[in-house]
């Protein structure tokens, strides 16, 4: 997923563009920023990609997660249904919006389970947040189903998934609002950076006011001058790390175009391995394409076939020892160590995370090895590493 990898020139060039002005604020002024509205310009560009009429870019992922929630009017006393294979985020995005963050199962998408939510749902049920995991999709239509029979909100942590689409829509852009993360590892990468999709014009003022301290931007100019119809917090995006961004948003169809490629060549080389069967993907087309996830018969062999592979230089993410993936390892979650009490723990409503056990998603995961797909590797890299593999799988 590592748009990092393919640095360059263009980006150079938003940046100068940026620093040439000095200002490096998205909002105001006019007179000084030589026409440049990088942040905007992101913005107009994303909904472009995703189909979604209205984005609003953030600081990070994390905090666009906590915007659309807010955005959502998803709070104090709400339970939000999330996946435990996922990156902490998501957990901590949900509590710093005040809510409880309920675990539903993954099925074999490695997403939340469409079929497992009802198990999960209580009266306090407000929200559901599958995550589209590793540039793949969840059983996103069958969620959304669900959901709309229970009136629940959907909101889709898209975070790892920016140009993955299923049946030809956008990820993202099934529930009601739906989030990227423009982190340093990311597909497209700003530094640091995330985005709020959304077609609801409601949900786009909400989030737009609350990432910028509730300003209503209709002052002007004069930002002194804007209402504040909302508590917001400070959650916005610098116009540098947006010109980083935007240049990389440029990139995204050649990004997705060789992982697409380098991923083909070695799933087409290990579907030979009759051990090997590989995670279930609703719509392949729509995959993109930056993680190779694949199922061992067992857990043991799965722990010994990654072992082999670290030894033979390719090492793969075994997610269920991942110490920030999956809900196993959270030991400072679990135990919901933290520096100041919270909201809900006074409710003395708290999930016994501590004694959780997700039966289906430990048997999924314990057999799961994801690789992750480089843009930088060459023919010969693949053919290295498809040798890798296959001597892997002998041991
Ligand atoms: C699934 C998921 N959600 C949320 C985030 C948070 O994004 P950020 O690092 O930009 O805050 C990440 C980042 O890795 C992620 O993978």
């Amino acid at each position: 997923m590592p748009g990092f990898e393919i640095f360059g020139d263009a980006e150079k060039k938003q940046v100068t563009d940026v620093l040439e002005t000095g200002v490096l604020f998205r909002y105001g002024f006019e007179g000084t920023r030589n026409g440049h509205f990088k942040a905007l310009e992101f913005e107009k560009k994303l909904c472009e990609i995703t189909g979604s009429k209205y984005s609003h870019l953030c600081s990070s992922g994390t905090s666009s997660l906590i915007t659309a929630l807010a955005a959502c009017g998803i709070g104090a006393g709400d339970e939000v249904i999330i996946p435990p294979f996922t990156f902490v985020a998501t957990f901590e995005a949900v509590i710093n919006a005040g809510a409880i963050p309920v675990f539903g199962e993954i099925d074999e998408t490695l997403c939340l389970d469409p079929d497992k939510i009802e198990d999960v749902v209580t009266s306090k049920t407000r929200a559901v947040v599958p995550v589209h995991m590793c540039g793949s999709m969840a059983r996103i239509d069958e969620i959304k189903t669900v959901c709309d029979k229970l009136g629940l909100v959907l909101l889709e942590d898209a975070c790892q998934s920016l140009g993955a689409s299923y049946q030809g829509k956008g990820l993202g852009t099934f529930g009601l609002a739906g989030c990227f993360s423009f982190d340093a590892v990311k597909t497209v990468t700003c530094g640091e950076g995330g985005g709020i999709i959304t077609d609801s014009r409601k949900i786009y003022e909400k989030a737009d006011q609350y990432a910028d301290h509730g300003h209503d931007h209709s002052g002007g100019p004069d930002r002194g001058a804007d209402d504040h119809p909302i508590i917001g917090s400070n959650y916005r995006i610098s116009e540098l790390n947006a010109a980083v961004g935007l240049a990389q948003l440029n990139k995204l169809d050649k990004i997705l175009d060789i992982q697409r490629k380098n991923k083909s060549a070695i799933k087409d080389a290990m579907a030979e391995l009759p051990e090997v069967s590989f995670r279930y993907i609703p719509d392949p087309k729509g995959d993109s394409a930056t993680f190779l996830s694949f199922f061992l018969p067992t857990k043991e062999r799965a722990e010994q076939i990654a072992e082999n592979l670290s030894k033979n230089g390719v090492g793969s993410p075994y997610w269920y020892d991942n110490n920030w993936h999956y809900y196993r390892k959270w030991h400072h979650l679990r135990e919901m160590k933290r520096s100041a009490k919270l909201g809900f723990e006074l409710a003395g409503n708290l999930p016994d995370y501590k004694n959780l056990v997700l039966e289906a998603s430990d048997n999924i995961m314990g057999k799961t090895i994801s690789m992750q797909i480089m843009l930088s590797w060459t023919k010969q890299d693949i053919e290295n590493r498809i040798k890798a593999i296959m001597k892997s799988f002998k041991g």
